[in-house]
């Protein structure tokens, strides 16, 4: 049932949103006409605030690649959920575009979004949302019980999406029967039965113990190697961020204040306030073993081998063992060079300077 369809990144543009706003209040039509706002948005959000309403999401903008996982990012309160609820039509925006494969969503009616939800859309949230008397098994296969499918169906399915995530042989426990990191994995699970071309989980993760929550990235990881969905994926925790987009945006007081890759965010953030959060982040996190690599002098055939993906930081026993070096091969076995203590340290020193040394 796997759609292997879109298995490819091609860069089209899968989702995106156009001066999408949320302002929580009543009365609110008078803020917006057809012709757009007439005030600066900054202006506009200030009087919004003055006049007792919430503007959670102002003016977001961005774009979702086919196969792209992006991540927002920001403070509690800083609008995540709300841009995400809106994408989905959990919530109506106030005012905006969104585009699912450049068909504005917020111009349907609420039957083509059922539609659109039900067969196009999978989403994973922070608490599980499962129905704890319901078993594994039933809980996975109920968006496809609301679709009305046959039970043959959505047993096949259910079971292909349980093995998906690694969950075979629980199948007729309850939610209360399993641990935290397996209730998500029954909520992802879940969230894929539908086979959803865009794909939303709102810090899925972050109830969960660091170990299990590593873990977890993995397996997300793991998964989306196989299934290249379009994913927005919303984080508190850096480091997660690191580890799993593409690209990303950081929210501030419902506005977006940056949209770049991790590496592009740590090396030029835009303001003080993206800087605090990638200020934790290990620099030697951003280096790429073939960013290190140097021509090698002599022979380096008798050199450990080393693949041009391997994280740096496992370098670092290596090159303790080996000091001449280690050699390094692509994915192809094309020969890159050799890295040694000196070109380590060397390209370590230039981050922030050159940043073509550094993974994108
Ligand atoms: N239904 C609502 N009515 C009024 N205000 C709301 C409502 N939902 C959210 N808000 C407000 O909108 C703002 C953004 O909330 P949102 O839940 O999008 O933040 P968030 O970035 O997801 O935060 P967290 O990291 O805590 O989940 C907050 O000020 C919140 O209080
Ligand atoms: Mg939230």
């Amino acid at each position: 049932m796997i759609d292997q369809s879109s298995a490819t990144t091609t860069g089209a543009v899968k989702l995106s949103c156009r001066n999408l706003w949320k302002v929580y209040g009543s009365k609110l039509d008078y803020y917006f006409d057809t012709s757009g706002y007439s005030i600066d948005v900054d202006s506009l959000a200030a009087r919004m605030r003055a006049e007792g309403h919430v503007p959670a999401a102002i003016d977001v903008s961005f774009d979702v690649h086919v196969g792209e996982i992006f991540v927002i990012m920001g403070l509690s309160g800083s609008g995540k959920s709300t841009v995400v609820r809106c994408l989905s039509r959990l919530v109506d925006a106030s005012y905006g575009k969104v585009l699912l494969d450049g068909d504005n969503l917020l111009a349907k009616s609420p039957k083509e979004l059922i539609e659109v939800r039900r067969h196009k859309m999978g989403m994973v949230f922070q608490n599980f949302g499962l129905l704890p008397h319901l078993s594994v098994m039933e809980n996975v296969a109920f968006p496809l019980k609301l679709q009305g499918k046959p039970l043959l169906e959505q047993r096949q399915k259910a079971e292909r999406v349980i093995e998906l995530v690694g969950l075979q042989g629980r199948e007729y426990a309850l939610p209360g029967q399993l641990s935290g990191g397996q209730q998500q994995r029954v909520g992802i699970a879940r969230s894929l039965i539908v086979e959803p071309d865009v794909w939303f989980l709102d810090e899925p993760f972050s109830a969960l113990d660091p170990l299990i929550r590593r873990q977890m990235q993995d397996e997300f990881l793991r998964i989306q190697r196989v299934l290249h969905k379009s994913i927005v994926f919303i984080t508190h925790d850096f480091l997660e961020a690191l580890r799993i987009a593409d690209r990303m945006a950081i929210m501030r007081d419902g506005k977006v204040v940056q949209i770049g890759t991790p590496t592009d965010l740590i090396l030029n953030p835009a303001d003080e306030y993206v800087a605090r959060f990638t200020s934790e982040v290990p620099r030697i996190r951003l280096l790429k073993t073939a960013a290190c690599a140097v021509p090698a002098n002599g022979d380096a055939s008798t050199m450990p081998q080393v693949a041009a993906e391997e994280p740096v930081e496992n370098l670092i026993s290596k090159l303790a063992a080996h000091p001449d070096g280690v050699a390094v091969h692509d994915t192809t076995g094309a020969d890159l060079g050799i890295v040694t203590p000196a070109s380590l340290i060397k390209s370590l020193a230039a981050l922030g300077q050159d940043n073509t040394h550094v993974a994108s």
